[in-house]
């Protein structure tokens, strides 16, 4: 069976099952969005893609965007971005302040929210404009130039984000930010409010499945090595406390958004995204965790 059918079959298969999980409400725009999306898009490294369902439509990828960031901060810093943030799975909940006493201001990994306000901070102490590169630098790897942010998701984060001020000043007293607070979760909530479609985001994220280049023109965005450590880490940290379960059960490396969305990575195959907005517990994507779980059950291909 080929992907396409395998894509077929599943996405009947899950569009049948319960819709079990919320919103994620807390953010007042995303409490908006119909609960009851799904699209899928796979892209391959040859050049194929398919989709079904929503998958044209854009969504809030939020979480998904730290990954992008983190690959601006990466190719600027070289491994010295690791002095600022680990690469451990956390085993808390993504915005979770708990261990950053301990590790004196260190988040364990880029993902974990408090990971992914450091990185915004080094983005705004080696860019210009921080908005304006970040998005060119994604405008550069995407075969669609116009992916944006979107002010209304981000202006709706800022009027709830209290958890993130909160951990924002707290690495800030302990060391490990730079500049100026507001500046820094302004810009971080910039980065969540990203939309893409899934079709964009499966062609988006591309580079990761193939050694660091985009498909459509070779542009070197990572090094080999880079791009094995961003993949190691979406498979260790890419869905926070439940890093564990996604591996076991889809086996490959990814990552969630609270918009819905999930992102994950065939090494030298493919990139297949998935969107629908229900969250199980941990804040990752019900049916977007199922989907994924059967097709790589179905289509018998996984890197393990
Ligand atoms: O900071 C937040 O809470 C959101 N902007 C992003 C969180 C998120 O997407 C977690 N992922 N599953």
């Amino acid at each position: 069976m080929d992907n396409n059918e395998v894509i077929e079959k599943v996405f009947e298969k899950v569009s049948k099952m319960e819709n079990i999980g919320n919103l994620a409400s807390y953010i007042p725009e995303l409490a908006t969005i119909d609960a009851e999306k799904f699209g899928i898009h796979i892209a391959t490294n040859s050049g194929a893609s398919y989709g079904k369902g929503d998958f044209d439509e854009n969504f809030s990828i939020q979480s998904i965007a730290k990954v992008l960031s983190l690959c601006l901060a990466y190719k600027i810093l070289g491994e010295r971005i690791w002095e600022r943030v680990g690469v451990e799975p956390s085993g808390t909940g993504f915005n979770s302040l708990i261990q950053l006493e301990n590790d004196n201001g260190i988040p364990r990994n880029p993902f974990i929210n408090a990971g992914a306000i450091v990185v915004a901070d080094i983005l705004i102490s080696h860019l210009d404009h921080p908005k304006e590169d970040l998005l060119a630098f994604i405008r550069s790897m995407s075969p669609n130039k116009t992916v944006d942010y979107c002010a209304k998701i981000s202006s709706s984060e800022k009027t709830i984000g209290y958890r993130n001020i909160a951990l924002c000043n707290f690495i800030k007293s302990l060391g490990n930010i730079k500049n100026d607070p507001n500046e820094v979760l302004d810009f971080y909530f910039d980065i969540c409010s990203l939309e893409l479609s899934c079709k964009d985001l499966s062609k988006l994220f591309l580079f990761l499945s193939n050694k660091g280049k985009t498909v459509h023109d070779q542009l070197e965005i990572l090094t080999r090595s880079q791009t094995k450590r961003i993949n190691a880490l979406l498979l260790t940290c890419g869905f926070y406390d439940e890093s564990g379960d996604f591996a076991f059960k889809v086996g490959l490396p990814g990552k969630s958004g609270v918009g819905g969305g999930i992102i994950a990575i065939y090494p030298n195959e493919y990139t297949i995204a998935v969107w629908s907005p229900k969250l199980n517990l941990k804040g990752n994507s019900y049916r977007g965790m199922k989907f994924l779980e059967a097709f790589t059950t179905l289509s018998e291909v996984s890197i393990f």
